[in-house]
C-alpha cells in the first residue's frame, strides 16, 4: 500500500513504555504479563481488585482516580481508596439482596460515578456485570435483559420507568437498585466498606456485553477476569498510561471501550482518568482537554471528524499543550483526520483495531513506531494476527482476506451467552475469524477494507441490520423492511433502510409531505422502540425487497443499488 508516512522522532530521554516493538514481538509470552498483575494465592485473581483495590496498598492509595464532570459543569473527585471503600459497599448491597457468584447485575445508567462504582462491586463479589447504554429503549432493554436472565438490574428512577414497561417479559428480574432514590442513599450510608473480594479462577465470567451481528437478536459476549492482563498491558504499550497521566477516554462503558479503556485496564495501570458525562460538543471537549490538561487522549473517528468540522480556529483558543499522546477507534480512522490533527495538535492519533469479541486492543499503531497513514498498525505482541482466505491459509502481502487472530489469547471472549454454536462459527480452520476484511503489507502493517458482513457502523456504534428491520416490521403499517449501512462522510455509515408498506398505508402516503410524515414517524417509531442511536436516518418505500429462493433479504443488492455498483450473482436470487 502507498501511503503517507509519519515520522516518529522518539526522545531517548522520554522512551515510549514500549520503546522496541520488534524486540518485544519477538520473544513476548503472555506469561510474562502475569507479574504486571496481582494474585491471590498465584493462581486466583480479581480483574476488578487489580484496577483499583491493590493501588491502596501502594503510594497511590490518596491518588486521584477519577475526575468526574456532567453536561451541567458539576464535578466530583475520588481517589483508588474512595473508589475501593465504595465498590465495597456497594458489594455489600448486592450481597444483601442475595446476590451470588456467577449471576448477572446489568447497569442502566448513564456515565454517573455509579456506574464504576457498581461495575467494580459486581466484580468484587464474583457476580456478572452487564452494561447497558442509557440510549436504550424497551425492546433493546427486553432482549438483552431477557437473554441473560439478569437477576439485579441497578439504575435510576427516570430510565426505571422503560424498564418497568417490559418487566412482565423478565422473570428472572428480582430487583431493581435506583441509586437516586432515598433508600439506596440509606443503604450506601449503612453498608460496610470492608468486603471480602471473591478470589476467581481466571477463567471464570467477569462481565458481558450485548453487541449486533448480520442476523438474529444480540449476542451476549462474555469475557473472563483474565482479560485484565491483555488490558493492562496494551494500556501501558499502546496508550502508552504512565503515573503522571491524566487520562481521557471519551467511551460509554455500554461499549467495550469504556469497560476496558476507562474502568479495568486504564485503571490497572493506575492512572488517573477524567469521565465527562455531557453530551458531544467540540468547544465542550476542547475545555475538558485543557481545564483537565489531559495528555493522553482516546476517542473515536466520528468524534475527530466532528472536531475537524468545527474548524481549527476553535482549538487556538485553549492551551492543549498537556496533550502527549491521542488514539482511535471503533471504525476506520480516515487519512484526512490524520494530518489534521497533526497540523492541529502538532500529534497523529494512533489507530486501533479490536472488537467486542477480542476483548482488548489487538492491532495498534504503537508510539514507537512510524504511521503508515490510513494503515491500523500492527498487532500487540503476544498476538498473531493475520489475514487469511476461506480455507485459513495466510494470504501473502497486499492480498486481501479476512482479518484473523490465532486463538487464544487473554481477553478472547469466552463464550456468547446461551448459544454455544454461535460461539463455535467464530472459529474456523484454526483462527478467530473477525468478520472484517483487510489486508497485510510487506512491512507487516493491516489495513482495513470492510466488514465480510451486514453489520452496521454508524458514529462507531455497531448495529445489526435485523434489529432495525424487526423494529420497522413491528409498525402496523410495514410489511417488511431490508436494513443497509449507507457510506457517510461524518458517521462512517447511516442507516438506511427500505420499506415495503401495507396496501391501506400507501393509499396514505401518495402526496410527499404525507410520505415524509410517515418516514418521520417510522424513525421515531424505532428510537422510541431500540435505541436513540439505531434508527434509520433515511428511509425509501420500495415496492418489492430483492430475496434469495428461500426468503432471505438480500442486503448486498439493496447496498449495490444503494451506491449505483453493478448488483453482482443473482443467481440464488427469486425474481427481482
Ligand atoms: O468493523 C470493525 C470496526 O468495529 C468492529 C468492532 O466493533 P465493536 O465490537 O463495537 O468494537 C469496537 C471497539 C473495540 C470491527 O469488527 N473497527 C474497530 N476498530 C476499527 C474498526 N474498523 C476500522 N478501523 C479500526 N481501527
Amino acid at each position: 500500500m502507498k501511503s503517507d508516512v509519519y515520522t516518529k522522532h522518539p526522545d531517548p530521554k522520554k522512551p515510549a513504555n514500549l520503546d522496541d516493538y520488534d524486540r518485544v514481538y519477538r520473544s513476548f509470552d503472555w506469561k510474562q504479563a502475569r507479574k504486571e498483575i496481582d494474585w491471590f494465592d498465584g493462581v486466583t485473581m480479581n480483574a476488578a481488585y487489580n484496577a483499583i483495590d491493590r493501588h491502596t496498598q501502594t503510594w497511590r492509595k490518596n491518588k486521584i482516580a477519577l475526575y468526574w464532570e456532567d453536561e451541567d459543569g458539576s464535578t466530583k473527585q475520588y481517589t483508588f481508596e474512595q473508589l475501593s471503600l465504595l465498590s465495597n459497599k456497594m458489594g455489600n448491597i448486592l450481597k444483601d439482596f442475595g446476590v451470588t457468584r456467577g449471576q448477572r447485575v446489568f447497569i442502566f445508567l448513564p456515565r454517573v460515578p455509579e456506574l464504576y462504582i457498581s461495575f467494580l462491586g459486581i466484580l468484587k463479589i464474583g457476580a456478572i456485570a452487564g452494561t447497558l447504554f442509557s440510549a436504550f429503549q424497551e425492546q433493546a432493554l427486553a432482549d438483552r435483559l431477557g437473554n441473560s436472565d439478569a437477576e439485579v438490574v441497578i439504575t435510576n428512577t427516570e430510565l426505571k420507568k422503560r424498564i418497568d414497561k417490559v418487566r412482565s417479559k423478565l422473570p428472572a428480574l428480582k430487583h431493581i437498585i435506583t441509586i437516586d432514590s432515598p433508600d439506596f442513599a440509606t443503604s450506601m450510608e449503612h453498608a460496610s466498606d470492608e468486603l471480602h473480594i471473591a478470589h476467581m479462577d481466571p477463567d471464570e465470567y467477569a462481565f458481558m456485553l450485548y453487541t449486533s451481528g448480520t442476523t438474529g437478536k444480540p449476542k451476549g459476549v462474555v469475557h473472563v477476569h483474565r482479560a485484565i492482563l491483555q488490558e493492562h498491558m496494551t494500556a501501558k504499550w499502546v496508550l502508552d498510561l504512565r503515573d503522571d497521566d491524566t487520562y481521557w477516554c471519551t467511551a460509554d462503558p455500554g461499549w467495550v471501550t469504556g469497560i476496558a479503556y476507562e474502568i479495568l485496564g486504564s485503571w490497572s495501570c493506575g492512572v488517573t482518568a477524567v469521565v465527562f458525562a455531557g453530551r458531544f460538543d467540540p468547544k465542550r471537549w476542547y475545555q475538558l482537554l485543557d481545564k483537565y490538561k489531559v495528555t493522553v487522549w482516546y476517542t473515536a473517528p466520528t468524534a475527530i471528524r466532528m472536531l475537524m468540522a468545527a474548524g481549527s480556529a476553535l482549538v487556538k483558543e485553549f492551551d492543549l499543550s498537556a496533550l502527549r499522546h491521542m488514539c482511535s477507534v471503533g471504525e476506520p480512522l480516515n487519512p484526512e483526520a490524520i494530518t489534521w490533527a497533526i497540523k492541529t495538535f502538532d500529534k497523529p492519533f494512533h489507530d486501533t483495531w479490536w472488537q467486542t469479541e477480542t476483548g482488548a486492543i489487538s492491532i495498534a499503531n504503537f508510539p514507537c513506531l512510524d504511521i503508515k497513514i490510513g494503515s491500523m498498525g500492527k498487532p500487540v505482541p503476544g498476538i498473531h494476527a493475520a489475514i487469511v482466505d476461506d480455507t485459513g491459509r495466510e494470504c501473502k502481502p497486499n492480498e486481501e482476506g479476512h482479518i484473523a487472530i490465532k486463538p487464544k489469547w487473554p481477553s478472547m471472549m469466552h463464550t456468547i451467552w446461551r448459544r454455544p454454536q454461535k460461539y463455535k462459527s467464530y472459529f474456523e480452520h484454526g483462527w478467530y475469524i473477525s468478520g472484517d476484511r483487510g489486508m497485510r503489507d510487506a512491512d507487516g502493517y493491516f489495513w482495513f477494507i470492510g466488514r465480510a458482513d451486514d453489520v452496521i457502523k454508524t458514529a462507531g456504534e455497531r448495529v445489526g441490520p435485523f434489529e432495525v428491520e424487526s423494529a420497522l416490521v413491528a409498525h402496523p403499517g410495514v410489511v417488511e423492511a431490508g436494513v443497509i449501512g449507507k457510506p457517510d462522510a461524518m458517521r462512517g455509515e447511516i442507516i438506511k433502510a427500505f420499506v415495503v408498506l401495507t396496501e391501506s398505508q400507501k393509499s396514505k402516503v401518495k402526496s410527499q409531505k404525507s410520505a415524509d410524515a410517515f418516514k418521520e414517524e417510522l424513525s421515531q417509531y424505532v428510537k422510541k422502540h431500540l435505541a436513540g442511536h439505531s434508527y434509520p436516518r433515511e428511509i425509501e418505500f420500495i415496492d418489492k425487497l430483492p430475496k434469495t429462493r428461500s426468503g432471505k433479504i438480500m442486503r448486498r443488492i439493496l447496498k449495490a443499488k444503494e451506491m449505483g455498483l453493478p448488483i453482482g450473482d443473482t443467481s440464488t436470487l427469486e425474481e427481482y
